[in-house]
């Protein structure tokens, strides 16, 4: 049997390949904001699950010289990846949910995006439950470090829980939408949901900066380890590995 991936030549990968995007998960963010425009020049962009970048990079070049992306994940995110138009891109590497001073500093977010995904386990039930708990936990950033009118999309498995999920979306945001976009594999259970102008009665306090000295994690947190928060804008982090990065496409 052949070991090829048998999704690496479709369409959409070939595309993002050809346009310089690092994931063909740019055609799933193209959509909606061709359908929504969610995005505009010269705003503030907060990416959730960046890596490897193609989010941010689309993000980045709606944005331009004007504006910033600010793009977050568990992985490092490599600079060529998120080059866009000039606007200044910060890669942060750390847990999303568990919003550090560097990350704090550069609220309030016109956009906040977030296609964070569980690491898949195998067991259906347990990864449906851990998109929900992530879009959750990228709604509560959202309503911490959104400006109030801001824009929300989060991607999350279709479960049980769904309703759920998209009744704390529109309880958030003046409109909902579900969008599956065309780029979805055939067999993904994935949508998107996005909410559309933060009210101003959802917003919450900006969360402080985790004291580091304690070890214990904010509030929604996914239990990843916190980022280590410095000073200097390109290092190699302490213990946990993380790092801060800023540069300008
Ligand atoms: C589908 S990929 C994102 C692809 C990206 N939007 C792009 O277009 O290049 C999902 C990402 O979510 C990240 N992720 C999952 N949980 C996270 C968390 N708690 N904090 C930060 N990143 C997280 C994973 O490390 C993974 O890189």
């Amino acid at each position: 049997m052949s070991r090829r991936n048998p999704y690496r030549q479709d369409h959409h990968t070939r595309a993002a390949r050809a346009a310089g995007y690092p994931a063909r998960s740019v055609y799933k963010l193209e959509e909606i904001h061709r359908r929504l425009k969610l995005i505009a020049l010269g705003q503030r962009v907060l990416d959730l699950g960046a890596a490897p970048g193609s989010w941010s990079r689309f993000a980045a070049e709606i944005v331009g010289g004007g504006g910033l992306v600010v793009a977050i994940d568990l992985q490092p995110i490599d600079a060529i990846a998120v080059l866009g138009r000039g606007a200044v891109v910060q890669r942060l590497e750390g847990d999303a949910l568990a919003p550090n001073e560097e990350l704090v500093a550069e609220a309030p977010f016109d956009v906040v995006l977030s296609d964070m995904a569980p690491r898949t386990s195998g067991n259906k039930l347990r990864d449906r439950y851990l998109s929900y708990e992530l879009a959750l936990g990228a709604l509560q950033v959202a309503r911490q470090l959104g400006r109030e009118g801001s824009n929300f999309v989060a991607k999350i498995f279709m479960s049980e829980d769904f309703e759920d999920a998209k009744r704390q979306v529109s309880e958030a945001y003046d409109q909902v939408k579900v969008i599956r976009p065309e780029a979805t594999r055939g067999a993904s259970t994935e949508v998107f949901l996005v909410g559309a102008r933060l009210k101003p009665e959802a917003m919450l306090p900006t969360p402080s900066a985790p004291d580091e000295s304690s070890g214990s994690a904010p509030a929604g947190s996914s239990g990843a380890s916190a980022p280590h928060v410095g000073t200097s804008r390109a290092r190699s982090g302490g213990p946990s590995g993380s790092r801060a990065t800023r540069s300008r496409g």
